[in-house]
């Protein structure tokens, strides 16, 4: 099976998560694409739904899906997102697509965080995957320094702008042993919006696609 036909079968095998006249919380990227395209053919069952970024609500409201403000809702029982890596507790990279602030907003207001990848996600060891940070522009420079001096080898992401108007850092070589550490250490920084570790907001579960088919790990 292609990376393609795996990120369809999690994308299909959420809809299972999604409570009947709820509203849910909806992350982004291509393997949400897949959600969002399988959420349109019950979309008369939920209420509506929180999306964590211009482009996901761009593709919610062509599937005629509503999409709500956050700030109007109390509770959303379950956030549906990607990820960049995943580890066996459930910590996760994100932030590939530049949405992480958001995401983690939408995370922190959901009860559970089901987890859609495919199985190349899965790691070990959070950190292969170059760190995403948010951040503020006139904030980037003694950023970049300071995760020099935390071991990393840093660079702007030339050209994006996020829906903040925020700028991306990517880190490249840490190894991130202890995910709830670091996201602490780094989100205290002055100017840093958010950093892409979710350990604080992890997983509840992940829907892991597979050749064998949908592997469904509880953290
Ligand atoms: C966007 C994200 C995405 O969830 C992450 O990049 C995974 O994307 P994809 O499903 O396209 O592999 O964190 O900010």
């Amino acid at each position: 099976m292609t990376q393609d036909e795996l990120k369809a079968l999690v994308g299909q095998a959420a809809l299972a998560y999604v409570p009947d006249g709820g509203v849910i919380g909806v992350g982004t990227g291509s393997t949400v694409n897949c959600f969002i395209d399988a959420l349109a053919t019950m979309k008369g069952r939920i209420a509506g739904a929180v999306s964590s970024s211009e482009k996901s609500t761009e593709r919610l409201r062509a599937h005629g899906i509503a999409v709500l403000d956050g700030n109007a809702v109390d509770s959303i029982p379950v956030y549906i997102d990607g990820a960049d890596e995943i580890d066996r507790r459930g910590n996760m990279i994100k932030g590939g697509g530049a949405a992480l602030t958001r995401e983690k907003i939408v995370a922190d207001t959901a009860e559970r965080f089901i987890c859609i990848a495919d199985e190349s996600k899965l790691v070990d060891t959070l950190g292969r995957f170059p760190l995403p940070i948010e951040v503020i522009p006139m904030a980037a420079a003694q950023i970049l320094r300071k995760l020099r001096r935390l071991g990393g080898e840093p660079s702007l992401r030339a050209g994006v702008v996020t829906d903040n108007g925020g700028h991306i850092i990517d880190v490249r070589g840490l190894a991130i042993a202890d995910p709830a550490a670091m996201e602490r250490e780094i989100n205290q920084w002055p100017g840093v919006v958010t950093v892409g570790i979710f350990a604080r907001n992890r997983a509840s579960v992940c829907l892991l696609g597979t050749p064998q088919g949908v592997r469904t790990l509880e953290f």
